[in-house]
């Protein structure tokens, strides 16, 4: 043993015995996933549709050039879902009457001729696509339980800033997928609709909280989703299903209409809703369109020279209570990198940022507000009330799921809201993207991983629940991040990276990613896996 490792403080030492028992834990735990899971699953069928594999802006094309209607795709998105949903329970709701007579207005508007294609293109450039999203955004005359139980007979009287922005632009609207419990755990699972499963292979999770978003593009039931992310909440679920899933920069998309709705300024810089596809090319318009009056501070049109990028990466957070950085996905990181190099000519730098190995105490801390978790969940608060709710949980009545009782418990625990190590957090992230915001200037990306592993089994994440800390810190930056997909590792699940780059600056990662789902094939459909 070295002196310096000799002298660690008893912090320290605290912190790897945590690390080596945590360790243990996962292992034996996996062992008996394995041996629980290890005969099920079922295949969802084959994509025959062709219209099912073409990019949103694809589809949009055809559709305002009569190549094909709103009213055929539309259906065949329905059929679709009906086919999967079984399998998957990731669609929750529908609203595919009022959809159809939408798709048949669409029609109609491209058949009458009072727009040319070219004035459709520009003023409605995704007239008739069918696209979803999730559970907590509010849609008229839909549910709108963010998979609360207390809430489970809510219907929204109005529709949230990005999904009316959308349908101006043409879009309708299909129905609504599965989250977790308040949205804030990365399994979608809750006591309304149940637990959504994995296309790759239904005996893993979907991730969360758009992880119902996320299998049903994967399984292509829609053309295209919207999806919200405050610790990874769109990145972990375009990770786990191989897709790709944009978190833009701070204040720039509306977070109007979502449940539950962030308090306070700072937890609104957390938040950032954005887009979810199965092609890269999605992204840029989708962003453009949910941005609303802002998307001219992202200069989306403004055409990125990718030889002139400055490229970072790190492939570990290095943090305590993580788990190592898969090989598969380490070896991914490294061929982007050498691809980058090499196809053009830019100069890559390994870093190793020390701030964050504090990933989760700052996401963890600074994410505290006056009103606790328990206050959304039940109807009575207190720790008393938790533990009933826990027994209740474990003999299979009780409304709320474990990891949200859980979650209630540990949200009392820790630093709160306004106190001095609130404070110190704070100063830690200020610090952090300081750091970041320095190395990434103007013409700067980072590739970092998206999550350590692939998608683990259903209640898995319970024994890995900090390996979200690679997703969670990008949002106290307010910086923008692109998940890409790089096909399957060797279990046959998806496996990928995500891409940051400076605030206001997502059309960096942006083109990042259209370059990286030219070079690597992007979304594999999953039949094929
Ligand atoms: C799904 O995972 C289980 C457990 O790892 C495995 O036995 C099974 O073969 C996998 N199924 C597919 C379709 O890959
Ligand atoms: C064309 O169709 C649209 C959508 O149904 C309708 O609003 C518009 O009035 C129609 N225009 C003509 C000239 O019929
Ligand atoms: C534009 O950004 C501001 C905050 O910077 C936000 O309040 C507003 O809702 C955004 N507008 C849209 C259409 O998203």
């Amino acid at each position: 043993m070295s002196t310096t490792e000799a002298k660690q403080s008893p912090m320290k030492l605290k912190l790897r015995v945590l690390h080596v028992i945590r360790l243990v834990i996962s292992t034996v735990a996996r062992f008996f996933f394995s041996l629980y899971y290890g005969t099920e699953g079922v295949k969802i069928s084959e994509i025959t549709d062709d219209i099912l594999k073409q990019p949103a802006v694809e589809v949009a094309r055809r559709i305002r050039n009569k190549e094909i209607t709103s009213v055929e795709v539309l259906e065949t998105c329905i059929r679709r879902i009906k086919d999967v949903n079984s399998a998957l329970n990731c669609f929750v709701e529908d609203r595919f009457e009022l959809a159809l007579k939408e798709a048949r207005e669409a029609d109609e508007l491209v058949r009458n001729g009072t727009m040319t294609p070219e004035q459709l293109e520009k003023e409605k450039p995704f007239l008739g696509v069918p696209f979803t999203t999730k559970d907590c955004m509010s849609v008229k005359g839909l549910h709108h339980t963010s998979g609360v139980v207390l809430r489970k007979d809510v219907i929204a009287d109005r529709d949230a800033d990005v999904i009316r922005l959308l349908k101006e632009k043409g879009a309708i609207l299909i129905g609504l997928t599965n989250v977790p419990e308040l949205c804030m755990w990365w399994e979608s699972h809750n006591h309304i609709y149940g637990r959504t499963k994995n296309p790759y292979n239904t005996t893993r999770i979907v991730g969360g909280s758009s992880g119902g978003e996320g299998a049903i593009q994967a399984a292509a039931g829609s053309i295209f989703g919207v999806g919200s992310d405050i610790g990874g909440s769109i990145r972990m679920p375009a990770f786990f299903n191989g897709i790709f899933g944009h978190k833009p920069s701070k204040f720039i998309v509306s977070n109007d209409g979502q449940y539950p709705p962030p308090v306070t300024d700072l937890r609104n810089s957390f938040l950032g809703t954005g887009p979810m596809t199965r092609h890269a090319v999605d992204l840029k318009p989708l962003l453009g369109i949910m941005a609303g009056e802002n998307s001219t501070k992202l200069k989306l049109d403004q055409p990125v020279d990718i030889t002139k990028l400055k490229v970072y990466y790190q492939v570990s957070n290095n943090a305590p209570l993580t788990d190592p950085v898969d090989p598969d996905i380490v070896t991914a990181m490294k061929q982007v990198a050498t691809f980058l190099e090499r196809q053009h000519n830019i100069k890559i730098e390994e870093k190793n940022i020390k701030l964050l190995k504090k990933s989760m105490p700052i996401w963890m801390t600074t994410m505290k507000e006056e009103t606790t978790f328990e206050k959304y969940i039940m109807t009575k608060a207190g720790v008393g009330n938790i533990i009933k709710e826990i027994f209740k949980n474990i003999i299979g009545c009780s409304g709320n799921t474990l990891i949200g009782l859980l979650t209630a418990l540990s949200d009392r625990s820790g630093a709160q809201y306004g106190t001095e190590e609130y404070n110190y957090y704070l100063k830690l992230r200020d610090q952090l993207e300081k750091e970041f915001t320095d190395m990434l200037g103007d013409d700067g990306v980072f590739l970092f991983p998206t999550h350590p592993t692939p998608a683990p089994y259903h209640n898995e994440p319970l024994v890995r629940a900090f390996n979200f800390s690679y997703t969670a810190i990008i949002n106290c930056l307010g910086m923008p991040a692109t998940t890409v997909p790089l096909g399957l590792g060797r279990e046959g699940l998806p496996i990928g990276i995500q891409i940051v780059s400076n605030h206001n600056n997502d059309r960096l990662c942006l083109t990042v990613a259209e370059e990286l789902d030219r070079a690597f094939g992007g979304w594999v459909e999953p039949q094929k896996s």
